[in-house]
């Protein structure tokens, strides 16, 4: 088994792309040995949720052709779970022993996740604590329903592959994001993607909280398009190239969206905010004040200079090769840092098989 999964691949599925990274051990460390991105067309997955298995496959089978670096021989690949159509809790239950663990789990998730068991794959995990502590424990659950999961098994087995996991994105995006799976003190991890937008808590060894939203990316362009009477593709060009920071009218264009994120933002915040007390194990109460970006969208011109103003929060770009190259560096010469933005969920995928 050991053989088998240390060939294993990464494969980010969205609605509209599909991304794939392939590492290798180089030394101690790991390096990047194949990546690609590959356009879905609009209508085969939906809301992460898919619609047509046969053309997916096709997709799947033609991104992995077309791969940059080592071609890719393995049939052994961790795939992406939407995170919009997932549920991630945490429980508290009283230690115990290994076997009482998964009792115990199994009947308290009943009441975390709004679906019924049968329904649903469901998995958990023990979570470190940051502090001692004596009186319970904590385990991070996770379900997705079948009638979601199933259709990617099919896609990806028509494809030719055999999945080794099917992790949700918010948990890969952490394992690539998060500096040794540790972080002292909470911070928010936004994944600002082309069809909508993800929202991570993560503190000591475990995310806390996920949320999607619907504003996205594409959403700018098509802003931008709307106003200035363009086309898709040349409103694209003028949102990589001006951003928040050239002309005025494309400024203007994209502004709404983005003070609509903002808004969501301080929700998010305020959330956390008035959980967190209630989370027993979190004694220090540090206030949530680090945001880090990732996805396509972070690339945005000015974007971090303006939600770090609107917010009052420091904000920063993220970098996804944080576990995988020097900590100084932050792209490889195939992958510039601004493309490996997007890329961070498929290098959390791929970097699972190094765990
Ligand atoms: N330099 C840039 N400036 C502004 N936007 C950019 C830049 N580079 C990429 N983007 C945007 O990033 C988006 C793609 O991001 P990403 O690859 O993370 O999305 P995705 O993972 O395919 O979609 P999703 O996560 O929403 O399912 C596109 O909308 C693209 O316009
Ligand atoms: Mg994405």
């Amino acid at each position: 088994m050991f053989k088998l999964e240390s060939q294993s691949f990464g494969l980010d599925i969205s609605d509209l792309s599909l991304k794939i990274i392939k590492l290798e051990k180089d030394g101690e460390g790991l390096k990047l040995s194949s990546f690609g991105e590959t356009r879905i067309p609009s209508g085969i997955i939906k809301g992460g949720e898919i619609k047509d298995i046969e053309n997916l496959a096709k997709i799947i089978k033609k991104g992995l052709k077309q791969v940059k670096g080592k071609r890719i021989r393995t049939k052994y690949v961790i795939s992406s779970l939407p995170e919009e159509k997932s549920f991630l809790d945490i429980l508290q239950i009283p230690v115990m022993n290994e076997e009482e663990i998964e009792n115990a789990v199994r009947f308290e998730a009943e009441n975390y996740i709004p679906l019924k068991l049968d329904d649903v794959y469901f998995d958990f995990e023990k979570i470190q604590p940051i502090s001692k502590q004596k009186k319970y424990q904590e385990i991070l659950i996770a379900a997705t329903p079948k009638h979601i999961v199933d259709p990617y098994f099919k896609a990806l087995e028509q494809a030719g592959l055999r999945p080794i996991a099917l992790e949700i994105e918010s948990l890969a995006i952490v394992r690539s994001l998060i500096k040794k799976n540790t972080s002292t003190g909470p911070l928010l991890i936004i994944d600002f993607g082309e069809t909508r937008t993800s929202f991570i808590i993560f503190f000591g060894k475990s995310l806390r909280f996920t949320s999607t939203i619907p504003i996205s990316s594409q959403a700018l362009t098509e802003n931008i398009s709307k106003n200035l009477k363009i086309s898709y593709e040349k409103a694209e060009k003028l949102k990589k190239k001006e951003g928040l920071e050239g002309k005025k009218e494309i400024f203007e264009a994209i502004i709404p969206p983005l003070t609509d994120l903002a808004e969501q933002i301080k929700t998010c915040l305020k959330y956390y905010r008035s959980h967190a007390p209630k989370d027993q194990t979190l004694t220090d109460k540090r206030k949530l004040e680090r945001i880090l970006l990732c996805g396509g969208g972070a690339n945005l011109k000015g974007l971090v200079g303006f939600l770090s103003s609107t917010l009052k929060v420091k904000v920063e770009l993220s970098n996804p090769w944080i576990n995988i190259l020097k900590e100084t560096v932050k792209e490889v010469p195939e992958l510039s840092f601004e493309k490996s933005l997007a890329y961070t969920s498929a290098l959390g995928l791929a970097l699972r098989n190094y765990d």
